[in-house]
């Protein structure tokens, strides 16, 4: 009748749309730990004898280490792995085992979990980070007075370092670093004991195992305790954004590695070769970090779509939380460890920024703000007469700086030899000493700043 797999009749297609075991066996640590934490807190409020507490404790830390040796059989027919280190724990140490339920159920457990090993991801996604953005600094600090082109448009618009434009991307990772962070701190708040939802007669002290294991304090609500996934949300959301961060750096990766860009050269440890064009040198790597951010997107939409209109409390529908969280911190992490790779061994072009920075008139603004500062005309008369001069040096086929004076005259009369100091694009970045400017001090300071904030 149900045809095709399902041989074995409804049964069998029950068990496989309930069985989460395959996937968050993933939480197996974490689920140890808080029952661990759970049994002890029992037995100093009196509620489990000292008999029971020391066989579930010893029991747990044998699956434990079964489930770390890769010993331990697990069941779909156990759903998921909270019945199946329960079950396992019965097999161990008889009937006791049934104790270690008192006052919690399966929403708090699956809530503690969850949270515990995200609370961990947003650590590490921290010190991966924390990585990257050192490898930038050392990057920018290496070329804080390299010339390269900046873009608007991806059209040339103004000189600026490359030191600069690294710091950009510091700055971008630093928040992401910090978005984990804010993640973390609200989502420290301890599950336990919210038990089904609505919390339990047992007097339980929720301040214990929230201090055990290792929350801030426990959480306030039982009904929102076991209905909300913020913490799940908001680290997909991060991980989003960061993810969208990197995926422009590996962009820009892609096209400054052509050869008519020409700008890097990526190591052969994270390129490759083509089968048939021997010529070619593939960013692969870049590109994969560029496309790897929408598995992380459809992650974070595919949470938030279960979660959307969820009644209170608990439904199933939750237990399509994880996957898309176990993938993108996986993806994640593997996609920060790539780039750091990439930019660490990354050979940078200088003559080949140089050269680009110089062309496409990109000292016009200079010329203009010369005319500003030393001849005292409104930036919009200036803006003008910058494209008076650009026009000719389009129609004579030479760079502004290999202007005659004389042709500069006609277009306006204030213009002296001065003009030809700051149209050459050193000139151009050394003047750009603004705060948050791209002058090649400017760059060095701020990666001395960055240093220093690291540190702390
Ligand atoms: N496997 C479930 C999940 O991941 C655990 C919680 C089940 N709770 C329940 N009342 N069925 O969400």
């Amino acid at each position: 009748m149900w045809g095709g797999r399902f041989s074995a009749g409804p049964d069998a297609i029950m068990e496989e749309i309930n069985a989460s075991v395959d996937f968050d066996q993933k939480l197996a640590a974490q689920d140890i730990a808080g029952s661990r934490a759970h049994a002890a807190m029992l037995h100093d409020q009196g509620i489990l004898s000292s008999e029971d507490a020391a066989s579930i404790d010893q029991g747990l830390s044998t699956i434990l280490s079964e489930i770390e040796s890769g010993t331990f059989s697990f069941s779909r027919a156990l759903e998921d792995i909270h019945m199946n280190v329960e079950s396992r724990l019965a097999e161990l140490i008889g009937s006791s085992a049934g104790r270690l339920h008192t006052a919690r159920s399966r929403n708090d457990q699956v809530a503690l979990d969850f949270r515990m090993w995200v609370r961990d991801q947003t650590v590490a996604m921290q010190a991966s980070l924390s990585r990257l953005i050192e490898v930038m600094l050392d990057r920018a600090d290496e070329h804080a007075d390299t010339i390269m082109p900046g873009f608007t448009h991806l059209q040339t618009a103004q000189p600026v370092t490359f030191g600069h434009h690294c710091l950009a991307y510091v700055e971008m990772l630093a928040r992401d670093r910090s978005r984990m962070a804010d993640a973390y701190e609200r989502m420290n708040e301890c599950p336990l004991g919210a038990a089904a939802l609505a919390g339990t007669g047992f007097r339980i002290d929720r301040h214990a195992t929230a201090n055990a294991l290792g929350f801030r304090e426990p959480s306030r609500n039982s009904l929102d305790t076991v209905s909300d996934r913020d913490f799940a949300l908001e680290f997909l959301a991060a991980a989003s954004i960061c993810g969208t961060h990197l995926s422009r750096l590996a962009e820009e990766i892609v096209i400054w590695s052509t050869p008519q860009f020409g700008f890097v050269r990526l190591s052969d440890k994270f390129s490759t070769g083509s089968s048939i064009m021997p010529q070619k040198k593939n960013p692969d790597a870049a590109e994969l970090v560029r496309g790897k951010v929408g598995r992380m997107n459809g992650s974070l939409i595919g949470l938030l779509t279960v979660m959307k209109g969820l009644p209170l409390t608990y439904s199933k529908d939750m237990q399509e939380d994880k996957e898309g969280v176990f993938d993108a911190a996986e993806t994640l992490e593997l996609c920060l460890a790539a780039m750091t790779g990439m930019i660490a061994d990354m050979e940078i072009s200088r003559d080949a920024m140089r050269a680009a920075a110089g062309s496409g008139y990109s000292t016009a603004t200079d010329l203009a703000d010369w005319l500003v500062r030393e001849a005292g005309l409104p930036f919009r008369d200036a803006h003008h007469a910058t494209g008076h001069a650009v026009a000719l040096a389009e129609s004579k086929g030479c760079d502004l700086a290999e202007l005659d004076l004389s042709d500069l005259q006609k277009i306006n009369s204030a213009f002296t030899d001065d003009i030809f100091n700051v149209l050459t694009v050193e000139a151009s970045v050394a003047s750009r000493t603004s705060f948050g400017g791209t002058a090649p001090d400017n760059v060095r300071q701020q990666v001395r700043a960055w240093r220093e904030r690291l540190k702390s």
